[in-house]
């Protein structure tokens, strides 16, 4: 990978490295300048990591916010991962699974981390959560960011497990809440515990029914911004975490273009918050 991309990480092609919502990378950064509060070297595990990318914004607000640098254990088998049903409705899901048998996938993702900060250091087990995150020591990780299966019994598993894995203080957080589990037709998430995305009944809003079910159990009241989620551990409970705030990271390795329209979302998504309910 080095001999073909020499100065930079590789995102493109069919590789769908830029996933889902980028506009979510700014608040994943704020969780960071959060954590930065009270823990200048943070300690994280990633469950789900494919080519990096969420790793180098991780590790890009990591230098921007805390002195001390930190660590980021990021844990993903690297296989073909998406069922028969799902791909039918997306091909873009034929050519991630592709990408993942061929271990294209796996090698992007050691190239890519090379263009992490250095302050930074990064690690991977290879293996599915349920492999890897048993071997952890309890209480050690100051924040877990779940973006792996979505399944709804994954999820659920993966939420125990973080909460054990997690210090008081530390903040458990997510990808793919595109809708809360009061915002959807939840019988209907409830019903398909295993398709990846689809519309839901109540709003036509496409969303992970996995994720907005397991989610919900565990916190009837959860923040979350563009999709992304967060809560925050005291003293065994959570609580929910305020992310408006004036820091702003724009990931660096996101192409030009692509920073400039999610400036724009955020505007407007800011402008859409600042208005008054009527
Ligand atoms: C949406 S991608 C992650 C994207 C990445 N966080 C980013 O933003 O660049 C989901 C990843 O989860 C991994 N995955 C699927 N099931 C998993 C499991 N049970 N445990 C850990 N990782 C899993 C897949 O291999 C895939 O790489």
């Amino acid at each position: 990978m080095s001999n073909l991309f020499p100065d930079s990480p590789f995102f493109g092609g069919k590789t769908h490295g830029i996933q889902g919502f980028p506009i979510r990378h700014i608040f994943m950064a704020r969780a960071i300048h959060k954590i930065a509060e009270s823990n200048s070297e943070p300690k994280m595990l990633e469950v789900g990591s494919w080519t990096g990318s969420s790793v180098l914004t991780w590790s890009q607000a990591i230098v921007e916010f805390c002195s001390g640098g930190g660590t980021i254990l990021c844990v993903d088998p690297w296989l073909p991962y998406f069922n028969e049903k799902d791909i039918f409705s997306n091909s873009g899901y034929q050519d991630m699974n592709d990408a993942a048998a061929l271990d294209l996938s796996y090698n992007l993702f050691l190239h890519n981390i090379q263009f992490a900060a250095t302050d930074v250091k990064i690690n991977h087990f290879r293996g599915s959560s349920s492999d890897v995150l048993p071997y952890l020591a309890a209480d050690s990780f100051d924040i877990v960011y779940l973006d792996g299966s979505h399944c709804l019994e994954d999820v659920r598993y993966d939420l125990a497990q973080a909460d054990k894995l997690l210090k008081n203080g530390g903040i458990l957080c997510g990808d793919d809440l595109e809708l809360k589990g009061d915002e959807c037709d939840l019988e209907f998430a409830r019903e398909h515990p295993n398709s990846d995305f689809l519309a839901d009944p109540k709003t036509g809003n496409n969303f992970h029914p996995g994720v907005t079910v397991a989610v919900h159990e565990m916190f009837p009241e959860v923040s979350s911004y563009c999709g992304f989620w967060l809560m925050q551990k005291i003293d065994g409970k959570y609580q929910t975490v305020d992310l408006v705030s004036s820091s702003f990271v724009m990931p660096s390795h996101f192409p030009e273009a692509l920073q400039a329209s999610i400036l724009e979302e955020l505007k407007a998504y800011l402008e859409q918050k600042a208005v008054p309910k009527s």
